[in-house]
């Protein structure tokens, strides 16, 4: 199999690449680097079925050729992270809505099988859990920046089912809640790197709101698992799954639970929203999916718990900052980048 990962030195699609890696398929990613990191790859460089471009989505003759050599697209790269949204929404907008549409674009010509990643964001601001596929949507309004991510998002939804429709190529939409694991970033405002960092560092735990806002924390490894099952599946062609957990945790508990797991003595302090993010954020208080749709396709069920998920997570922070505690406080020191 010849694989396109756009987004592949990101978190998940660095993950991704490695699997189809493993198992011999020539995989090849183009990525500009925005969110993702070079270092992303440094496992990857050394396979030969594998090759990168460090390079935009929106190049269109870059994009034209990688398509054409690939028998399956998994279009991972979008502006991502709510921080980078909210300050950035005519980047998130271009970026989401643009790059889907030449990838779709493309494919069309020879029908290649896409498969595009949304988001839980879409449900907006709906509050019964758990969340189905065929659920209204509810999004703010155009003037709170943060969901130009959920629109930019919902619109690729639009434009994949719209491409299976019309012109018969074999698409699939992901709908991915809060995946987490070794390699995500906390810069763009992902709550568990960010969380595991301060705690290993010592610094404050920050919470934002009162902390009563749930998530479901799914790994890395189910859900490029579950990708790789959607994209490979027939039947999935032109519709929309769920793809996260239903363990459903606050923040507040989250960021009790990483200063157990850490081991640390970090006092836990709480941001008002406006000072996070911008004055009138809107938060979604409970995210839960409903899993019958995946589960009945590809019988998805997330493999990892919580403890486990978050154990993996603090190991990959430790070997990274290199800490060590050094003071009778139990204070962590960061020795080294
Ligand atoms: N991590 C999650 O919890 C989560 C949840 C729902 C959906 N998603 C979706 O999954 C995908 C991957 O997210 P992630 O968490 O790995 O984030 P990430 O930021 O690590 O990955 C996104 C990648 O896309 C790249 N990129 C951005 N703009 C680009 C462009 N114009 N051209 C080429 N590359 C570009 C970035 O450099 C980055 O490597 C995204 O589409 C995101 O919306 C992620």
């Amino acid at each position: 199999m010849r694989v396109l990962i756009t987004g592949g030195a990101g978190f998940i699609g660095s993950h991704l690449a490695e699997r189809l890696v493993a198992r011999g398929d020539e995989v090849t990613i183009v990525d500009d680097l925005s969110t993702g990191s070079i270092h992303n790859l440094k496992a990857l460089k050394t396979f030969n079925n594998f090759e990168y471009f460090i390079d935009s989505v929106t190049n269109e003759r870059l994009m034209a050729e990688v398509v054409d050599s690939a028998d399956v697209i998994y279009h991972l790269a979008a502006a991502v992270g709510v921080k980078l949204i909210v300050e950035s929404p005519t980047r998130t907008m271009k970026t989401n809505i643009r790059g889907t549409e030449i990838v779709l674009e493309l494919a069309a010509k020879k029908k290649k099988r896409v498969l595009i990643t949304s988001t839980s964001e879409v449900y907006g601001k709906q509050d019964t859990v758990p969340f189905q596929e065929g659920n209204d949507l509810v999004l703010g309004p155009p003037d709170k920046g943060r969901w130009s991510y959920a629109c930019s998002k919902l619109i690729d939804e639009f434009l994949a089912i719209a491409y299976w429709k019309e012109k018969r190529v074999p698409t699939v939409v992901a709908r991915m809640f809060n995946v987490v694991g070794p390699r995500q970033t906390g810069r763009y405002g992902m709550v568990v790197p960010s969380l595991i960092k301060q705690a290993l560092l010592g610094n404050d735990l920050t919470v934002f709101g009162d902390g009563s806002q749930t998530r479901c924390f799914t790994h890395v490894t189910d859900a490029t698992q579950a990708l790789i099952g959607l994209a490979e599946h027939p039947e999935a062609n032109g519709s929309v799954y769920n793809i996260g957990s239903t363990d459903e945790i606050s923040v507040l508990e989250l960021a009790q639970r990483v200063k157990r797991l850490v081991g640390s003595n970090s006092q836990i302090v709480f941001i008002p929203y406006s000072q996070a993010y911008e004055e009138g954020f809107e938060d979604m208080m409970r995210r839960v999916p409903d899993l019958s749709k995946i589960n009945q396709l590809i019988g998805y069920a997330p493999s990892m718990a919580l403890d486990e998920i978050l154990a993996d997570i603090i190991r990959h922070h430790r070997g990274e900052l290199n800490v060590v505690r050094t003071n009778e406080l139990g204070k962590f020191v960061r020795i080294s980048a």
